[in-house]
Parts: C-alpha cells; sequence; structure tokens
C-alpha cells in the first residue's frame, strides 16, 4: 500500500527517487509547470522538451537524470495537456506513478494552490500507484511513498483533502482487488466473507443471507441464477447508520462473481472478462465502508446481489418462470440476462426498508458498451437522481451520461405467460434493461448505473486506471452520498 503525505517544502530539494514535474501542451509547445526548477535548469530543460520528445499531452511521461538544482535522481516529466482541470491533473498524477512502479519515495510537484487541487493530485497519485500482483511471482512493488509538495501542505483543508483522497485510494483499490480476483477464489459465499472481513472494526454491520434465507424469503431471482452452480448464491446487506443522519441512501450491485451466461451460453471470447461481473456490488460494499470512514452524515445501506451463472444439469432453463420477492413472475427468455434478476429481488428487499434514495450499479448490458463505449457510464432512472448521479459523477472525475427510459420498450418484455420476460428489443438493449428494474423499484426516487464498458478495463492502462478491474463508479457513489450530506 501506498503512503501519501503532503508537504510544504521545495520539493526540488526533497532528496526522494524521482520528483515529477507538470507538462502542459501550448500552442507555443511544450511548458513546464510551476516554479519546481531553478531559473536556467528550467530554461534549458525547456528549451530541450520537443527534442526529449515532450509535447506536455495527456499520458506522456518521460523520465530523465535529474537537472541541476534537483536533489532527486530522477525527473520524470508528465503530460497534464491543454487544459488544467481537477482531471486532468488527476490523470497526469495517475499516469506518473502508475510508470514508476518499483520505485520507493516520489516527490510530486504539479501546481496544487489549494486544498480541492492538493485532493485532485493525491487520488491520483494513489489510483495510478495501485497493482494487482496476487497471483504473480514477482512484479514490481507499487511506489512505497508519495509526497504531494504544495504550499497549503499545513492547511486544514488541504489536509482533509489528503485524507479523503486515502479513503477513496483504499474504496477503489478495494474494489479493484475484488474485480481482478479469480472467480476460482471469488464466488458468492467467500465474497460475503471478504465483506464482513473488509467491515471488521468498522462502523458497518454486515448480514448474509444463505441459500436457506433466500428460500425462506422468496428471493426467486438469486436462487435461479445460482441453482446451475455448486456454489449458492448469497445476498448480503451492509449498513452504515450514522447517530445524525440527513438522509437515507440504499445501494444496489449487481455481484455475478462469474457469468458463464448459464444455458444460454456465452462464446469464449465474450467470457473471458466476466469474472469483472460483480463489480457493482463491491462497489457498493466500499463505498459504504468509505461513506463510514468519512462518517458522513447519511445512513447507507448496501446490498450485494451475489450468484455465479453457471450451466449445469441444475441450471434455469429458458422458458422458467420464476417468481421475485414480492411476487412479480418473470419468464426466462434468456438466461444470460441473469443481472436483472439478481437485482430485482435486492431492489425489492432494499425498498422493504422505505430508504429515501435507490441507486443500483451494475455491469448489466453489452449494449451499454455499443452506445457508450469502454469509459463513460450510463445513468438512467428518475429525473432527479439521474441528475444528481450525473452531476456527482462530473464533480468527481467520472463520467456518467444520462440516459432515458422510453416508456414503449416496455412492451417488448410482454409475455403471455409471465408478468415479464427478462428480454426484450435488442435495439436499446440497456434501456430495456433499465425499465425491467423499473418494475420493482416503486414510488422511490432511483436511479440505475449501467458500468459494463467502464468497470473493467481491457486495453492498456491509461492515467490512473490500470488494466483489469478499474473501480469505475465508487467516486460517483460517495460523491452523491457527500452531496447528500451537504444538503
Ligand atoms: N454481464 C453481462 C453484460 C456485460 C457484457 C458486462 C460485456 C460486461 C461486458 C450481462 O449479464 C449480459 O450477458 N447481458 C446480455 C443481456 C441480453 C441477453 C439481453 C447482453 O447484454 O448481451
Ligand atoms: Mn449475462
Ligand atoms: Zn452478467
Amino acid at each position: 500500500m501506498t503512503d501519501l503525505d503532503l508537504t510544504s517544502k521545495n520539493p526540488a530539494r526533497i532528496g526522494a527517487d524521482a520528483l515529477v514535474v507538470g507538462v502542459a501542451r501550448t500552442t507555443d509547445g511544450p511548458r513546464l509547470l510551476g516554479d519546481v526548477l531553478p531559473g536556467r535548469a528550467a530554461s534549458a530543460l525547456t528549451a530541450l522538451l520537443p527534442a526529449l520528445g515532450v509535447s506536455g499531452s495527456a499520458d506522456e511521461v518521460v523520465r530523465i537524470p535529474a537537472v541541476d538544482g534537483v536533489a532527486a535522481d530522477v525527473l520524470v516529466l508528465t503530460g497534464v495537456g491543454e487544459d488544467l482541470t481537477y482531471e486532468a491533473l488527476r490523470r497526469a498524477a495517475g499516469s506518473a506513478v502508475r510508470s514508476l512502479a518499483g520505485t520507493e519515495h516520489v516527490v510530486l510537484a504539479l501546481p496544487a494552490g489549494d486544498a480541492a487541487v492538493v485532493g485532485a493530485v493525491a487520488e491520483g497519485a494513489l489510483l495510478g500507484a495501485y497493482r494487482f500482483d496476487r497471483y504473480k511471482s514477482s512484479d514490481p512493488a507499487p511506489v512505497a511513498r508519495v509526497e504531494v509538495a504544495t504550499p497549503a501542505a499545513k492547511d486544514k483543508a488541504a489536509r482533509a483533502a489528503a485524507e479523503r483522497a486515502r479513503v477513496v485510494g483504499a474504496a477503489v483499490r478495494g474494489v479493484r482487488d475484488l474485480v481482478n480476483a479469480s472467480p476460482a477464489h471469488l464466488y458468492p459465499a467467500s465474497f460475503a466473507d471478504e465483506a464482513r472481513a473488509a467491515a471488521e472494526g468498522s462502523a458497518v454491520t454486515v448480514t448474509v443471507l444463505d441459500e436457506q434465507d433466500l428460500a425462506d424469503g422468496g428471493y426467486g431471482g438469486l436462487l435461479a441464477v445460482g441453482q446451475g452452480s455448486v456454489r449458492p448464491p448469497r445476498l448480503v446487506r451492509v449498513e452504515y447508520a450514522p447517530a445524525r443522519s440527513r438522509a437515507h441512501y440504499a445501494l444496489v450491485g449487481k455481484g455475478i462473481t462469474f457469468d458463464s451466461g448459464g444455458l444460454s451460453i456465452k462464446p469464449a471470447k465474450g467470457m473471458e472478462t466476466m469474472k469483472c461481473d460483480m463489480a457493482g456490488a463491491a462497489t457498493v460494499l466500499h463505498t459504504v465502508l468509505a461513506a463510514a470512514e468519512l462518517a458522513l452524515p447519511v445512513r447507507v445501506t448496501g446490498w450485494l446481489a451475489l450468484a455465479e451463472n453457471m450451466p449445469s444439469g441444475t441450471a434455469q432453463r429458458p422458458s422458467d418462470v420464476i417468481t421475485i420477492r414480492g411476487g412479480t413472475t418473470v419468464e426466462v427468455l434468456n438466461t444470460d440476462a441473469e443481472g436483472r434478476l439478481v437485482l430485482a429481488d435486492a431492489l425489492v428487499a432494499a425498498r422493504e426498508e422505505n430508504p429515501d434514495v435507490l441507486v443500483d450499479i451494475a455491469t448489466l448490458t453489452g449494449a451499454q458498451m455499443v452506445a457508450l463505449g469502454n469509459r463513460v457510464g450510463a445513468v438512467m432512472g428518475t429525473e432527479e437522481v439521474r441528475e444528481q448521479v450525473a452531476a456527482a459523477a462530473d464533480a468527481g472525475g467520472e463520467q456518467f451520461w444520462p440516459m432515458p427510459l422510453p416508456v414503449e420498450l416496455r412492451e417488448s418484455m410482454k409475455t403471455p405467460v409471465a408478468d415479464i420476460a427478462n428480454m426484450g428489443d435488442r435495439f436499446g438493449g440497456m434501456l430495456v434493461a433499465g425499465l425491467f428494474l423499473k418494475e420493482f423499484v416503486g414510488e422511490t426516487p432511483w436511479a440505475h448505473l449501467d458500468v459494463a464498458g467502464p468497470a473493467y478495463n481491457d486495453a492498456k492502462p491509461f492515467g490512473y486506471t490500470p488494466k483489469g478491474g478499474t473501480g469505475m463508479g465508487l467516486r460517483t457513489l460517495l460523491g452523491l452520498l457527500e452531496a447528500a450530506a451537504a444538503r
């Protein structure tokens, strides 16, 4: 784990392994940011930047031997791009620290004048430092220590921002570790154990419903999806209930620990990344833990809908009719549309406690990726909550784009044999899935987040985002709770 501190020392004088300086891309060429280097060294280096291949573009990281007046061994130039936004600095810090794995002590001298920028830089650094090495015999260690240089190092607001960054860093790491875990090791019961272990010593209480509890409670969606696996489903409830609370938020996460598709089996290629299908549940778990860690004055209940979707002689069949908790019947036409079935049970359970707001997050549809790609999540639901989610995402450096729930698509899920089918029109498949969930939220203000693309990065790492689990959505949900706390 990476330690993070703020320092008001002159960053050039710190004898670290590496000093990181930002480079902006301007119409007049690359420009060094902040007066970090002594004047002559700065102008000499600036003149050399083009020859060093430095343009200042985002995600460009170039290491050179330290120049005159720099006490660190190595000088690292990290591109910020054209606009000095919080997110640009977060990414620049992230790519630098990510590319410095194997290095012990790194000083970040990005322009960080006030608490908000300090928070963004610290967050980017911690998210970028992440590495998943559980199954590697040998791998470079993450950067051990990051110092963020800022004149505001002693200010209360800057220190609070750094503390928040530590909490966010730990939470995102928790999500990524769960997503990256092999599904041989992470299955519903072991996920529930992980939740219990993670909550130990915190203000969060964990309740686990096992297969018998689920049968007694009429959780037909979780049971049907889980029945093809030798590893039975679980519903985990995590709760943070502070003495003073402004509102009650219920968060529901899809937790399919592996999605083979079931009898409606996926092709081999489509299955390769399906250990990520529990990212929503991992995000909910760590959002609740982070809210407790930050002592937010908001009550939060999290619901992890955990099952493994496998084909077998006991698996559910296309055309099976199942009963969701609360009595709604569903004709399962495609066993690969399993997420909505486990979410339906969990949404009903969450709603029974009368929360003020209901939010679910799920790697729900391939159609989400067709619509928005791998970096932008979708948000649907009640207008007010949907807009609050989009605003929280925007403020925190994640992208969630509002999508409609056109009522006319509901018709495509009509079936003569049950209340609803688990499949409808292929076109607008993400919206159809959203409309299916809408059947189970009643009048509760609600948002549905589809993160099928952004939860898992199958391509190259970028900014503070590694390959594999990304933790996308956590900062948005936490920001949503923080906004509720501030209202
Ligand atoms: N877990 C998948 C969605 C998914 C696809 C997530 C790719 C991440 C990457 C989900 O359970 C699924 O299989 N959805 C089907 C639904 C269809 C059968 C109605 C889909 O989107 O194809
Ligand atoms: Mn599926
Ligand atoms: Zn799935």
